[in-house]
């Protein structure tokens, strides 16, 4: 294909050279999960996940029939090497990763980890499932390019969504995808429920196309920048024994290792029933989970006064 036939579609932003035909417009990103989980391997199969990862993800693949392998990340995300012992040994085909902002350490993916991934997943003949949900919710510094912009051989399968730059109940997402993959995905969405209602689709063109998208995008980064911070002192200053694991440049979250002696899923009871809501960790994990976390969202509150009584309350309770 030549440049000619480059249609750019909602990669403009993401600086990707997308072609209209290799993208599949999905209901939102977990649509376009439950739809890949499905499309990508045959039920019992194993697929490959960063450990912690987002329980969405865990609950399509299952669903799916598929079986979620834990790989270990660092503070760098998922580790090459580990990931390639872990091919070899499961056989797998799959892995699901967010390599730009993950949800929910925040972590980013090294730029010398970015390639390799790529090479590893490619050598076991398997896909990638990038799932690159953070895109626009960075908080003021660019995020690296996506793992797509590379690959030239179809082996990544990219996936965006707008819900949570745009508004949680616009169902939209897209999928990307090269050669045989997308054309199968296209045919299961057909049969699941043909396609995404068209309004919707035209109300997002015109989101997207609108002069005010550019300056949403930078208010929200502005705002989600004040409330990580505004979360991170208030945690440093009330409870210091909680462990924020990475401050993240992209997201919604901050994830905290518990002192020891404490329990997520009794902490994030006791919080609730203090009026605050909270993720224990353990979801979040795969397998059996390696420390007790929470994960602690700043983005869907009234302001910075509500994060901060929100620590005190959790302070009180610990
Ligand atoms: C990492 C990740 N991927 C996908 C999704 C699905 O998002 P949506 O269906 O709202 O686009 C979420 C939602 O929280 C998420 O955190």
């Amino acid at each position: 294909m030549g440049a000619d036939d480059e249609q750019v579609t909602g990669g403009a932003s993401r600086g990707l050279p997308v072609r209209a035909e290799d993208v599949l417009i999905t209901s939102g990103g977990q649509g376009a999960l439950s739809l890949l989980f499905r499309a990508l391997a045959a039920p019992g199969a194993p697929v490959l996940v960063e450990s912690p990862t987002y329980p969405g993800a865990l609950s399509a693949a299952r669903a799916a029939g598929l079986r979620p392998v834990p790989v270990p990340m660092d503070a760098d995300g998922i580790r090459p090497d580990l990931l390639a012992d872990a091919f070899a040994m499961t056989g797998a085909r799959l892995l699901y990763c967010q390599p730009s902002c993950h949800n929910p350490t925040g972590t980013v993916l090294a730029p010398e980890r970015r390639g390799q991934i790529v090479d590893v997943a490619r050598a076991a003949g398997a896909f990638l499932v990038e799932d690159d949900y953070a895109r626009h919710l960075g908080h003021g510094r660019p995020l690296p390019r996506p793992l797509i912009a590379g690959d030239r051989d179809g082996t990544v399968v990219h996936l965006a969504s707008l819900t949570k730059p745009a508004s949680l109940s616009l169902r939209i997402g897209a999928l990307i995808a090269r050669g045989p993959v997308l054309r199968r995905l296209r045919d299961m969405r057909f049969v699941d429920d043909f396609f995404t209602a068209r309004p919707l689709q035209e109300a997002a063109v015109e989101l997207l196309g609108s002069p005010s998208w550019d300056r949403h995008l930078r208010a929200l980064s502005t705002a989600l920048r004040e409330r990580r911070a505004a979360l991170a002192d208030a945690l440093a200053a009330e409870l210091p024994g909680w462990r924020i694991a990475h401050h993240p440049s992209a997201g919604l979250h901050l994830w905290v290792e518990l002192p020891p002696g404490l329990q997520d899923t009794a902490v994030a009871e006791a919080a609730r029933a203090a009026g605050v809501l909270v993720n224990a960790g353990s979801r979040y994990f795969p397998a059996e989970p390696t420390a007790a976390c929470l994960r602690l969202g700043f983005a869907a509150t009234a302001g910075l006064a509500e994060l901060r009584e929100g620590v005190r309350r959790l302070a009180a309770i610990t």
